[in-house]
Protein backbone atom coordinates (compact mmCIF):
# COMPACT_ATOMS: atom_id res chain seq x y z
CA UNK A 1 0.00 0.00 0.00
CA UNK A 2 1.27 3.18 -0.68
CA UNK A 3 0.54 6.62 1.16
CA UNK A 4 -0.27 9.99 0.35
CA UNK A 5 -0.12 12.98 2.06
CA UNK A 6 -2.47 16.20 0.33
CA UNK A 7 -0.90 19.32 1.66
CA UNK A 8 -1.77 21.62 -0.67
CA UNK A 9 -4.67 24.40 -0.91
CA UNK A 10 -4.97 28.22 0.00
CA UNK A 11 -5.38 27.71 3.76
CA UNK A 12 -7.75 31.25 3.53
CA UNK A 13 -9.32 30.72 6.64
CA UNK A 14 -6.03 31.56 8.62
CA UNK A 15 -5.36 33.88 7.12
CA UNK A 16 -2.71 36.10 7.75
CA UNK A 17 -0.85 32.91 9.30
CA UNK A 18 -1.10 31.59 5.43
CA UNK A 19 -0.49 34.35 3.59
CA UNK A 20 3.19 33.65 2.87
CA UNK A 21 3.62 30.09 5.12
CA UNK A 22 2.24 26.73 3.75
CA UNK A 23 -0.72 26.01 6.56
CA UNK A 24 0.58 22.29 6.84
CA UNK A 25 3.77 23.79 7.93
CA UNK A 26 2.18 25.88 10.58
CA UNK A 27 3.51 24.73 14.18
CA UNK A 28 0.72 22.12 16.72
CA UNK A 29 2.64 22.79 19.67
CA UNK A 30 6.65 21.58 18.80
CA UNK A 31 6.33 19.93 15.41
CA UNK A 32 5.30 21.18 11.81
CA UNK A 33 1.39 20.30 11.43
CA UNK A 34 2.57 17.78 8.15
CA UNK A 35 4.25 15.54 11.33
CA UNK A 36 0.71 14.42 12.56
CA UNK A 37 -0.75 12.88 9.58
CA UNK A 38 2.10 11.94 8.34
CA UNK A 39 2.95 9.61 11.57
CA UNK A 40 -0.53 7.75 10.70
CA UNK A 41 0.75 6.33 7.35
CA UNK A 42 4.48 5.34 9.38
CA UNK A 43 2.17 3.66 12.28
CA UNK A 44 -0.18 2.03 9.37
CA UNK A 45 3.60 0.41 8.18
CA UNK A 46 3.38 2.88 4.65
CA UNK A 47 7.02 3.34 3.38
CA UNK A 48 6.31 5.13 0.24
CA UNK A 49 4.62 8.39 0.81
CA UNK A 50 3.96 11.11 -2.22
CA UNK A 51 3.39 14.87 -0.56
CA UNK A 52 1.21 16.81 -2.83
CA UNK A 53 1.44 20.52 -2.39
CA UNK A 54 1.39 24.06 -4.18
CA UNK A 55 4.17 24.90 -6.77
CA UNK A 56 5.35 27.58 -3.89
CA UNK A 57 5.27 25.23 -1.11
CA UNK A 58 6.31 22.09 -2.67
CA UNK A 59 10.37 22.90 -1.77
CA UNK A 60 9.68 23.51 1.83
CA UNK A 61 8.52 20.16 2.25
CA UNK A 62 11.24 18.84 0.36
CA UNK A 63 13.74 20.46 2.46
CA UNK A 64 11.80 19.49 5.59
CA UNK A 65 11.72 15.53 4.79
CA UNK A 66 14.27 14.88 1.46
CA UNK A 67 13.94 11.63 -0.29
CA UNK A 68 12.83 9.97 3.06
CA UNK A 69 15.91 8.07 3.97
CA UNK A 70 16.05 9.72 7.51
CA UNK A 71 13.09 7.47 8.56
CA UNK A 72 13.83 4.79 6.33
CA UNK A 73 11.17 5.80 3.89
CA UNK A 74 10.79 6.69 0.44
CA UNK A 75 9.49 10.49 -0.43
CA UNK A 76 7.98 11.85 -2.85
CA UNK A 77 6.76 15.22 -4.04
CA UNK A 78 4.12 16.25 -6.83
CA UNK A 79 2.57 19.68 -7.31
CA UNK A 80 -0.74 20.48 -7.25
CA UNK A 81 -1.39 23.77 -9.49
CA UNK A 82 -4.73 24.69 -8.35
CA UNK A 83 -6.80 23.09 -5.23
CA UNK A 84 -9.08 21.52 -7.26
CA UNK A 85 -10.32 19.17 -4.54
CA UNK A 86 -8.95 16.31 -2.55
CA UNK A 87 -10.01 13.69 -5.29
CA UNK A 88 -7.41 15.01 -7.25
CA UNK A 89 -4.93 13.18 -5.43
CA UNK A 90 -5.32 10.50 -7.13
CA UNK A 91 -5.08 11.72 -10.74
CA UNK A 92 -1.75 13.39 -9.81
CA UNK A 93 -0.58 10.86 -8.02
CA UNK A 94 -1.36 8.05 -10.86
CA UNK A 95 1.54 7.19 -11.64
CA UNK A 96 3.62 7.00 -7.93
CA UNK A 97 0.47 4.85 -7.19
CA UNK A 98 1.31 2.24 -10.43
CA UNK A 99 -0.42 -0.73 -9.46
CA UNK A 100 -0.56 -0.67 -5.64
CA UNK A 101 -3.63 0.38 -3.51
CA UNK A 102 -3.53 3.77 -1.69
CA UNK A 103 -4.47 5.72 1.59
CA UNK A 104 -4.89 9.16 1.45
CA UNK A 105 -4.98 11.49 4.71
CA UNK A 106 -5.04 15.01 4.74
CA UNK A 107 -2.13 17.49 5.59
CA UNK A 108 -4.48 19.12 8.65
CA UNK A 109 -6.15 16.73 10.16
CA UNK A 110 -4.45 14.72 13.60
CA UNK A 111 -5.34 11.39 14.80
CA UNK A 112 -3.98 10.35 18.30
CA UNK A 113 -5.52 7.32 20.82
CA UNK A 114 -5.18 3.93 21.96
CA UNK A 115 -5.93 1.15 18.95
CA UNK A 116 -4.94 3.59 16.42
CA UNK A 117 -2.38 1.55 15.28
CA UNK A 118 -4.77 -1.35 15.00
CA UNK A 119 -8.20 0.21 13.54
CA UNK A 120 -4.82 1.36 10.82
CA UNK A 121 -4.04 -2.63 10.54
CA UNK A 122 -7.60 -3.64 10.06
CA UNK A 123 -8.72 -0.86 7.43
CA UNK A 124 -5.69 -2.28 5.17
CA UNK A 125 -6.40 -6.03 5.96
CA UNK A 126 -10.19 -5.53 5.26
CA UNK A 127 -10.37 -2.88 2.66
CA UNK A 128 -12.19 -4.24 -0.44
CA UNK A 129 -12.71 -1.14 -2.50
CA UNK A 130 -12.70 1.68 -0.21
CA UNK A 131 -12.72 2.17 3.68
CA UNK A 132 -13.68 5.16 5.28
CA UNK A 133 -13.97 6.39 8.93
CA UNK A 134 -16.71 8.10 11.02
CA UNK A 135 -16.38 9.99 14.00
CA UNK A 136 -19.12 11.96 16.42
CA UNK A 137 -18.68 15.46 16.49
CA UNK A 138 -20.70 18.23 18.00
CA UNK A 139 -21.75 19.95 14.87
CA UNK A 140 -21.37 17.82 11.47
CA UNK A 141 -21.91 20.16 9.07
CA UNK A 142 -18.23 21.36 8.72
CA UNK A 143 -17.35 17.62 7.26
CA UNK A 144 -18.65 14.79 5.07
CA UNK A 145 -21.35 13.05 7.22
CA UNK A 146 -21.73 9.29 7.25
CA UNK A 147 -25.07 8.12 8.39
CA UNK A 148 -24.59 3.99 9.42
CA UNK A 149 -27.79 1.85 9.70
CA UNK A 150 -27.47 -0.81 12.27
CA UNK A 151 -25.70 -3.17 10.66
CA UNK A 152 -22.58 -0.59 10.10
CA UNK A 153 -23.97 -0.44 6.47
CA UNK A 154 -23.38 3.32 5.21
CA UNK A 155 -26.87 4.21 4.33
CA UNK A 156 -26.24 7.50 3.47
CA UNK A 157 -22.97 9.87 2.32
CA UNK A 158 -22.63 14.07 2.20
CA UNK A 159 -20.24 16.23 2.18
CA UNK A 160 -20.85 19.50 4.19
CA UNK A 161 -25.07 18.91 4.17
CA UNK A 162 -27.34 21.76 5.94
CA UNK A 163 -29.07 19.60 8.08
CA UNK A 164 -26.88 16.45 8.72
CA UNK A 165 -28.38 13.01 8.86
CA UNK A 166 -26.47 11.77 11.69
CA UNK A 167 -23.23 12.72 13.86
CA UNK A 168 -20.90 10.91 12.39
CA UNK A 169 -18.27 13.23 10.23
CA UNK A 170 -15.72 11.69 7.89
CA UNK A 171 -12.27 12.14 8.63
CA UNK A 172 -9.43 12.92 6.40
CA UNK A 173 -7.73 9.44 6.40
CA UNK A 174 -9.34 7.06 3.20
CA UNK A 175 -8.18 3.68 2.11
CA UNK A 176 -8.72 2.39 -1.28
CA UNK A 177 -8.00 -0.15 -3.67
CA UNK A 178 -6.39 0.67 -7.05
CA UNK A 179 -9.35 0.91 -9.17
CA UNK A 180 -9.62 4.76 -6.91
CA UNK A 181 -7.61 6.30 -9.66
CA UNK A 182 -10.05 5.42 -12.35
CA UNK A 183 -13.17 6.15 -10.60
CA UNK A 184 -11.02 9.96 -9.58
CA UNK A 185 -10.82 10.61 -13.53
CA UNK A 186 -14.79 10.26 -13.48
CA UNK A 187 -15.66 12.65 -10.97
CA UNK A 188 -17.34 16.10 -11.96
CA UNK A 189 -16.77 19.39 -10.29
CA UNK A 190 -19.18 19.73 -7.46
CA UNK A 191 -21.48 22.91 -7.15
CA UNK A 192 -18.39 24.67 -4.73
CA UNK A 193 -16.36 23.88 -8.31
CA UNK A 194 -14.34 20.71 -6.58
CA UNK A 195 -13.49 16.83 -7.17
CA UNK A 196 -15.23 15.70 -4.12
CA UNK A 197 -13.77 12.64 -2.20
CA UNK A 198 -17.33 12.24 -1.10
CA UNK A 199 -18.50 11.87 -4.81
CA UNK A 200 -15.64 8.71 -4.61
CA UNK A 201 -17.06 7.29 -1.68
CA UNK A 202 -20.47 7.48 -2.95
CA UNK A 203 -19.68 5.33 -5.91
CA UNK A 204 -17.70 2.91 -3.38
CA UNK A 205 -21.29 3.01 -1.68
CA UNK A 206 -22.85 2.26 -4.66
CA UNK A 207 -21.16 -0.59 -5.79
CA UNK A 208 -21.37 -2.11 -2.11
CA UNK A 209 -17.84 -1.88 -1.58
CA UNK A 210 -17.77 0.97 0.87
CA UNK A 211 -16.82 0.07 4.02
CA UNK A 212 -16.91 2.71 7.31
CA UNK A 213 -15.15 2.20 11.12
CA UNK A 214 -16.15 3.89 13.56
CA UNK A 215 -13.83 5.67 15.61
CA UNK A 216 -15.23 5.93 19.59
CA UNK A 217 -14.47 7.67 22.63
CA UNK A 218 -10.93 6.74 23.09
CA UNK A 219 -9.64 8.22 19.69
CA UNK A 220 -9.08 12.01 19.00
CA UNK A 221 -9.68 13.47 15.46
CA UNK A 222 -8.92 17.34 15.32
CA UNK A 223 -9.26 19.14 12.19
CA UNK A 224 -7.06 22.30 12.24
CA UNK A 225 -8.88 24.20 9.96
CA UNK A 226 -9.40 27.64 11.98
CA UNK A 227 -7.31 29.95 14.27
CA UNK A 228 -9.22 28.34 17.06
CA UNK A 229 -8.89 24.87 16.13
CA UNK A 230 -5.20 24.88 15.73
CA UNK A 231 -4.58 26.15 19.05
CA UNK A 232 -6.80 23.37 20.84
CA UNK A 233 -4.91 20.84 18.68
CA UNK A 234 -1.70 22.40 20.51
CA UNK A 235 -2.86 22.65 23.96
CA UNK A 236 -3.91 18.99 23.46
CA UNK A 237 -0.19 17.76 21.88
CA UNK A 238 1.32 19.93 24.86
CA UNK A 239 -0.66 18.54 27.61
CA UNK A 240 -0.33 14.32 26.15
CA UNK A 241 3.56 15.05 26.08
CA UNK A 242 4.13 16.71 29.13
CA UNK A 243 1.61 14.70 31.61
CA UNK A 244 2.69 10.97 29.96
CA UNK A 245 6.26 11.82 28.97
CA UNK A 246 5.21 10.59 25.70
CA UNK A 247 5.60 12.60 22.41
CA UNK A 248 2.45 12.00 19.34
CA UNK A 249 3.63 11.92 16.01
CA UNK A 250 7.17 11.69 16.73
CA UNK A 251 8.49 10.40 13.37
CA UNK A 252 11.67 8.64 14.24
CA UNK A 253 10.09 7.21 17.08
CA UNK A 254 7.91 5.55 14.83
CA UNK A 255 10.08 4.65 12.24
CA UNK A 256 12.51 3.25 14.73
CA UNK A 257 9.67 1.16 16.70
CA UNK A 258 8.70 -0.21 13.13
CA UNK A 259 11.70 -1.16 12.28
CA UNK A 260 12.41 1.39 9.68
CA UNK A 261 15.21 2.53 11.08
CA UNK A 262 17.71 0.85 13.56
CA UNK A 263 19.50 2.87 16.91
CA UNK A 264 22.18 4.17 14.89
CA UNK A 265 20.04 5.50 12.80
CA UNK A 266 17.70 7.03 15.91
CA UNK A 267 21.19 8.34 17.84
CA UNK A 268 21.88 10.26 14.90
CA UNK A 269 18.91 11.85 14.78
CA UNK A 270 18.74 12.53 18.52
CA UNK A 271 22.45 14.23 18.13
CA UNK A 272 21.01 16.40 15.63
CA UNK A 273 18.08 17.62 17.57
CA UNK A 274 19.86 17.36 20.72
CA UNK A 275 19.10 21.00 21.82
CA UNK A 276 15.80 20.43 22.07
CA UNK A 277 12.98 18.08 24.14
CA UNK A 278 12.55 16.76 21.09
CA UNK A 279 16.15 15.27 20.56
CA UNK A 280 16.52 14.69 24.17
CA UNK A 281 13.56 12.59 23.86
CA UNK A 282 14.63 10.72 21.03
CA UNK A 283 17.96 9.85 23.03
CA UNK A 284 15.97 9.21 26.11
CA UNK A 285 13.97 6.16 24.39
CA UNK A 286 17.61 4.44 23.40
CA UNK A 287 18.79 4.85 26.85
CA UNK A 288 15.53 3.48 28.46
CA UNK A 289 15.08 0.95 26.17
CA UNK A 290 18.22 -0.15 24.59
CA UNK A 291 20.51 0.37 28.28
CA UNK A 292 23.27 -0.27 27.23
O1 LIG B 1 -11.16 17.25 7.46
C1 LIG B 1 -12.07 16.31 6.99
C2 LIG B 1 -12.92 16.87 5.86
O2 LIG B 1 -12.01 17.21 4.80
C3 LIG B 1 -13.95 15.83 5.36
O3 LIG B 1 -14.90 15.59 6.36
C4 LIG B 1 -14.64 16.33 4.10
O4 LIG B 1 -15.49 15.34 3.60
C5 LIG B 1 -13.62 16.69 3.04
O5 LIG B 1 -14.22 17.25 1.89
C6 LIG B 1 -12.61 17.71 3.60
O6 LIG B 1 -13.32 18.90 3.83
P1 LIG B 1 -12.64 20.34 3.93
O7 LIG B 1 -13.54 21.36 3.34
O8 LIG B 1 -12.25 20.55 5.35
O9 LIG B 1 -11.36 20.22 3.04
P2 LIG B 1 -10.36 21.40 2.75
O10 LIG B 1 -10.75 22.10 1.51
O11 LIG B 1 -10.16 22.21 3.98
O12 LIG B 1 -9.02 20.60 2.43
C7 LIG B 1 -8.46 19.68 3.35
C8 LIG B 1 -6.95 19.70 3.22
O13 LIG B 1 -6.52 19.37 1.91
C9 LIG B 1 -6.33 21.06 3.50
O14 LIG B 1 -5.18 20.83 4.29
C10 LIG B 1 -5.95 21.62 2.17
C11 LIG B 1 -5.74 20.39 1.35
N1 LIG B 1 -6.16 20.55 -0.05
C12 LIG B 1 -7.47 20.80 -0.31
C13 LIG B 1 -7.91 20.89 -1.59
C14 LIG B 1 -9.36 21.15 -1.90
C15 LIG B 1 -5.26 20.36 -1.06
O15 LIG B 1 -4.07 20.12 -0.81
N2 LIG B 1 -5.69 20.45 -2.35
C16 LIG B 1 -6.98 20.70 -2.67
O16 LIG B 1 -7.31 20.76 -3.87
Amino acid sequence: MKGIVLAGGRGTRLYPLTVSVSKQLLPIYDKPLIYYPLSVLLLAGIREILIISTPEDLPSYQRLFGDGSRLGIRMEYQVQETPRGLADAFILGESFIGGDDVCLVLGDNLFYGQGLSSMLAKAIRECRGATIFGCPVADPSHFGVVEIDLNGEVRSLEEKPQKPRSRYAVPGLYFYQNDVVKLAKQVRPSPRGELEITAINETYRQQGRLQVAKMGRGMIWLDTGTPQTMLQAGCFVEAVQSKLGLYIACLEEIAWRRGFIGDKELYEAGKRLEMTDYGRYLLRLLQEERPQ
